[in-house]
């Protein structure tokens, strides 16, 4: 082989690698937590009538009782996967950030005005073991922040329904986790970042034009339940 189909090769393959990652970093999840009483309110505000959730699985929360974690930014979760039960451990940074090992998933969130950069490790769980966190999770977590795992509590499990919608001609994800009565509702869409700003306000134009309820704070759904249960107070503000 001469070294100029060497190096293209080199290069196609660097491209292999390189492109899924760029992908996640190019885009960005926009998500509004919206306060409307429950899904049905919303769903008919949007004009969409009463359509089945196309999918409806359990989610639980973990953290200290009362939550600590969360305030640093770590969050950990149990759910039901593309059928397979995972947990999942998720570090939030305030920017982008390379210090995380290659096999954690970083994406870009935002809520309200706020971009997080938030990577994640998940594994399945095992059956008929009390072990919920793997040992990459552990490891991952810990780099950043020391954990005390049997400490961390069960909030859940909650039936999380997942419905698709099409908005200012994104696809776009609403979703409810019903934590008793009340309801932790979300759109979210992922659009590339160069287009952010203007996704953004036109979604929000969209959803206050359907006057739908936005909550204030914009936050995430894991502190909305810590706030219902009287948990977070002014000073956990990130
Ligand atoms: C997932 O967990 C639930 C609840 O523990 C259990 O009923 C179900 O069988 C599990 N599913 C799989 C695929 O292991
Ligand atoms: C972790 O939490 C448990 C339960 O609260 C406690 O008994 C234990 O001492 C803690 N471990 C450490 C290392 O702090």
């Amino acid at each position: 082989m001469n070294s100029y189909y060497g190096i293209s090769i080199y290069y196609a393959l660097l491209l292999l690698w390189a492109s899924p990652f760029a992908a996640a970093k190019d885009k960005i999840n926009l998500q509004w937590a919206i306060c409307d009483k429950n899904p049905q309110d919303v769903l008919w505000k949007l004009g969409m009538g009463a359509p089945d959730p196309y999918k409806e699985n359990p989610i639980a929360y973990y953290d200290t009782k009362p939550p600590t974690y969360i305030s640093d930014g770590l969050m950990f979760r149990t759910k039901t996967s593309k059928g397979q039960n995972i947990s999942t451990v998720k570090v939030r940074f305030q920017k982008e950030t390379s210090d995380v090992p290659e096999w954690a998933d970083c994406v870009w969130d935002r809520y309200g005005e706020k971009a997080t950069f938030t990577c994640e490790k998940r594994c399945p769980l095992r059956p008929h073991t009390s072990t919920i966190w793997c040992k990459q999770q552990i490891e991952f977590v810990e780099h950043y922040e020391k954990v005390n795992w049997t400490e961390l509590a069960e909030f859940g499990p909650y039936q999380n329904a997942k419905w698709k919608l099409h908005i200012q001609g994104y696809k776009a994800k609403f979703d409810d986790v019903a934590a008793g009565p009340l309801h932790l509702m979300e759109i979210e869409a992922k659009v590339p970042r160069s287009k952010e700003k203007k996704a953004y306000q036109s979604f929000t134009h969209y959803l206050k034009r359907h006057r739908i309820i936005l909550c204030d704070p914009q936050e995430g759904k894991t502190r909305r339940l810590f706030r219902a249960l009287g948990y977070m107070s002014d000073k956990d503000e990130l």
